[in-house]
């Protein structure tokens, strides 16, 4: 019989990328975000829809009960006035419909650095949440933890065409792994149609390499036609100010300027050497040349 999978954000770049990618190989998938209509595309390709907000442990609970597996993640929410608290809250509504629903394999999404208990910006809240899913008895779990999303250059397109700069609180020359969010879909949706998994394991994705942060503007540069597309490293003041005029509340603000100083000290760390197991194919140049420039130049 095939396997029943909830996917919890299932039109984000993840959830999105992995609710087709199971129906693909006839998984049958519960699609599970706030909104039917954006959740329409994967209702026709055959998932069942559950619309509905993480808020609502019932609606969660349903979700997930009956199910073989599922993907959890905690949505970040860029508004919230206090984000610890909303991902506090996210989460534990996630932990007690797992246990509300009896379902026995989860993957959950969460972030490279979440092994460290202080100093992360929001990655804390995916510490505390990997903490929570161990706490339940007899759940197995594989724990994602990917690193810095090449998807995060896309919220640099209104900068580079109005300012004509690249820019964040990192150093030009801190250098991080950077992943493309298909790759870790993919590996989400190969440990979910195996569903073999037991206990819990962490595994970390690296994408292809560590690039730097001037690295990558001039990769993303070369993709839109900017070759010499310069990085600025932003004051702490200014990088905030610059969130928070791009509608990003106060506290998230402050966690993303708290991530960027851990980036910068090398704090936020793979614990793993890297090899073929955590290493993903999708170069930034790639990313930068099919998703960068098509999204740069609709702008
Ligand atoms: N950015 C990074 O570099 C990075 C690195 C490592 C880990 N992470 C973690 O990855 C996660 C983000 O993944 P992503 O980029 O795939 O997310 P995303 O694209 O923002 O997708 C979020 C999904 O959650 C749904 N959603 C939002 N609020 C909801 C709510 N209140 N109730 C129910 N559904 C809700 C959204 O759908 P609707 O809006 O339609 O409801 C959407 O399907 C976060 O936990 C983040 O900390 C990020």
């Amino acid at each position: 019989m095939n396997s029943i999978v909830t996917v919890i954000g299932a039109t984000g770049h993840i959830g999105g990328v992995l609710a087709e990618k199971l129906l693909a190989h006839r998984v049958k998938v519960r699609a599970a975000g706030r909104s039917k209509d954006k959740l329409a595309p994967l209702a026709r390709k055959g998932a069942e829809v559950f619309a509905g907000a993480l808020e609502d442990v019932d609606f969660v609970t349903t979700a997930l009960r009956g199910a073989d597996a599922a993907f959890l993640m905690i949505p970040p929410h860029y508004t919230a006035a206090d984000m610890r608290a909303d991902q506090r809250r996210l989460g534990a509504n996630l932990i007690e419909a797992v246990k509300a629903s009896g379902i026995q394999r989860v993957v959950v999404l969460s972030s490279l650095g979440a092994g460290l208990s202080a100093g992360t910006g929001p990655i804390l809240g995916l510490h505390e949440f990997e903490n929570a899913v161990r706490s339940v008895a007899e759940l197995a779990a594989v724990i994602l933890r990917p690193a810095y999303f090449m998807e995060n250059h896309l919220g640099a397109i209104g900068l580079i065409k109005h300012a004509g700069i690249y820019g964040s609180a990192m150093r030009p020359d801190t250098r991080l792994p950077m992943v493309a969010t298909r790759d870790i879909a993919s590996i989400a949706a190969e440990v979910l149609k195996a569903l073999t998994f037991t206990g819990i394991t962490v595994r970390e994705i690296l994408g292809p390499r560590d690039y730097s942060m001037q690295e990558a503007t001039s990769i993303l540069g070369a993709a839109i036609g900017k070759p010499d597309l310069s990085y600025v490293q932003f004051s702490d003041v200014d990088f905030k100010k610059g969130l928070e005029g791009a509608g990003i509340s106060a506290d998230v603000a402050s966690n993303f300027l708290e991530m960027n100083v851990a980036f910068n000290a090398g704090t936020i760390q793979n614990t793993a050497q890297r090899s073929a197991a955590n290493t993903t194919a999708t170069t930034l140049e790639h990313f930068a040349r099919e998703v960068f420039a098509p999204l740069f130049q609709q702008a």
